[in-house]
Parts: structure tokens; C-alpha cells; sequence
């Protein structure tokens, strides 16, 4: 049989996206099974999103990451949104379906499978989400799609909280709550999960921490940070050290890009190669 030097692409569209460490985790999955893929790291300014995503449909993409800024813009772009990718109101992973894009959204998706693997299951949760940007929206419809009865959303800028909180109460089941976050916030014991979706301690701003007490929050509850560089947040480390059970940002970024492993080849992910190659890259 004649050699077959073809290569099945997929990449991630950002800009600035040259520190985005998707790359490693996915050309090591390609790699492990063997695969001639290969996942390309491509700066595309805004204005060049539609060219961009044209292009990718020329050159027979098998499916596309998008990351800040293009993940609202993307979706005008493609054939079809799923419901939920809709519901988020972004996209971060296109996949094809024949000659069609169909926007998805892995990143809540990562986050859930996350925690129900550290056996937190949302269903009748009350859950308190730190942040109001796209990766709380992200985690908090899912928390809401997977039945939680309550979501605190904690924010320092109060239209965008209280936009985000509309949104839940108008769109899903789950009641949501907004807390203007404009002083230390005090998980009560009602609370039975606690995320810091905001970009407060992500490297390099490694001393910076979530203003929150947990004195008075039950023994059981989560903690989890979506921060996955470093991966020991200053809130994981003090969270631990006073006996909570903790999640860090690892597990979202690999479990999303697991998703969007499988969505592209239809293949399992070789999850275990994933996140090593991810540590390592982030311990470099
Ligand atoms: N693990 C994963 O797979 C994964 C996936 C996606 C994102 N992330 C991480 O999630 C984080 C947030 O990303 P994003 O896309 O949601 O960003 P974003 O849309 O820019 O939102 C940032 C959020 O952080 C809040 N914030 C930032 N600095 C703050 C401070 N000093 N005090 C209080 N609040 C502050 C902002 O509050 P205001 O609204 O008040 O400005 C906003 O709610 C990033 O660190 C990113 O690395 C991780």
C-alpha cells in the first residue's frame, strides 16, 4: 500500500494565543494512538475571524478550538450551535459533521465530569460561583442543566453578575442568587460547592487568592478552583490545609479537551497521556 503522508488538522484560533498549552495535550493524544493528526496553534485577529474560519473550511479542518476573543464571534460563523453551546452563549469547540461546523462547548462539560469524578454529584446543589465571565457562564449552566437547585454567583462587577443571574432564572431551572462581591465573601453551611471561576492566582499572579471565608462552611463541601496554571492555587493549598476536599483547574482543561478529542477522531481519549503531558508542560 503507497504511503499516506495526509495529515487530519484541528488547531485553536486566539489571539494572543501563543501561550495556550492546548497543543501538547492534543498532539500527544494524535501521537499515543498513532494518529497522523496534528493540532495547530493559529493567531487570528478579530477582524480575520470569518477569513479565518473560511480558510479552516477550505483546507478540510476536521473541527476547531476557539479561545478569547472569538468565542462569542465564531458562532455567526458556523452551520449549527448545539442547545447548550446556545444557552452558554459561546463556542470553544467546532467539530464537522460532513461539510457542516457544529459549534459545541466543552468547557462546563469538562468542569462537570470533573467534579462528579470527585464524586460531587450538582443534582439539588446549592453551589457558589466566584466570577461572572465566560467560564463561570460556562460552569454555571451546566450546573444548572445537571439539576442544581441553587447558584450563588459572586461578583466584583455588578451588571455583569446580575446579567448572569438573569440569564440562569430565566433560561433554566436552577434558582440563582447574585452577590454583589465587593467584600470578603462568607460561605455559610449551606453551601454544598464552591468555585473560583475567575482568573484571580492564575500564573503569574501566584500570591493573589479569592477573598472568601470558609470558616463557617460545612466540613463536606468542594472546593475547586478553574485556574489550571498553576494547578496548586493559593485557594487549593489553604482549602486543603483546613481539611476541605479540593478540585483544581487540571481536570476542566483536560476533560475539555478530552471531549473535543473524541468529538474530532471518534476515538476515546487517552486521558492518562493528556493530563501528563499537560503537567509537564505547566511544570517546565
Ligand atoms: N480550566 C479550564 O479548562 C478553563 C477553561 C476556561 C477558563 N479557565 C480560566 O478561567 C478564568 C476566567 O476566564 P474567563 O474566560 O471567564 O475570563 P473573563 O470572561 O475575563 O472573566 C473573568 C472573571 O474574573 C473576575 N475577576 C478577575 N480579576 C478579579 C479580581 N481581581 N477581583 C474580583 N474578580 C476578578 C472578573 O470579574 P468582573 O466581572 O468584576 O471583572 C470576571 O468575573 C481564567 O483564569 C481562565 O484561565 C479555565
Amino acid at each position: 500500500m503507497a504511503t499516506n503522508y495526509k495529515e487530519e488538522l484541528v488547531g485553536v484560533l486566539g489571539y494572543p494565543v501563543a501561550e495556550n498549552p492546548t497543543c501538547v495535550m492534543q498532539n500527544a493524544a494524535f501521537e499515543a494512538l498513532g494518529l497522523q493528526w496534528r493540532y495547530l496553534t493559529i493567531e487570528v485577529k478579530p477582524d480575520a475571524l470569518p477569513e479565518a474560519v473560511r480558510g479552516l473550511r477550505a483546507l478540510g479542518f476536521q473541527g476547531f478550538n476557539c479561545t478569547i476573543p472569538h468565542k462569542v464571534a465564531v458562532m455567526a460563523l458556523l452551520d449549527e450551535v448545539s442547545p447548550d453551546a446556545a444557552l452558554i452563549g459561546a463556542v470553544n469547540t467546532v467539530r464537522r459533521e460532513g461539510d457542516r461546523f457544529i459549534g459545541e462547548n466543552t468547557d462546563g462539560k469538562g468542569f462537570l465530569r470533573g467534579v462528579r469524578e470527585a464524586g460531587f454529584e450538582p443534582r439539588g446543589k446549592s453551589i457558589v460561583v466566584l466570577g461572572a465571565g465566560g467560564a463561570a457562564r460556562a460552569i454555571t449552566v451546566e450546573l444548572a442543566l445537571a439539576g442544581a437547585a441553587n447558584l450563588i454567583v459572586v461578583n466584583r462587577n455588578i451588571a455583569r453578575g446580575q446579567a448572569l443571574v438573569d440569564h440562569l432564572n430565566a433560561r433554566t431551572s436552577s434558582q440563582a442568587r447574585f452577590m454583589a462581591w465587593d467584600k470578603t465573601y462568607h460561605v455559610d453551611e449551606t453551601v454544598d460547592g464552591v468555585v473560583n471561576a475567575t482568573s484571580i492566582g492564575l500564573y503569574p499572579d501566584l500570591d493573589s487568592t479569592p477573598d472568601v471565608d470558609l470558616s463557617a462552611a460545612r466540613s463536606d463541601v468542594l472546593v475547586c478552583d478553574v485556574i489550571p496554571n498553576p494547578p496548586d492555587t493559593r485557594l487549593m493549598q489553604t482549602a486543603r490545609s483546613r481539611g476541605f476536599k479540593t478540585l483544581n483547574g487540571l481536570s476542566m482543561l483536560v476533560y475539555q479537551g478530552t471531549l473535543g478529542f473524541e468529538m474530532w477522531t471518534g476515538q476515546p481519549a487517552p486521558e492518562a497521556v493528556m493530563k501528563s503531558a499537560l503537567e509537564k508542560a505547566f511544570a517546565a
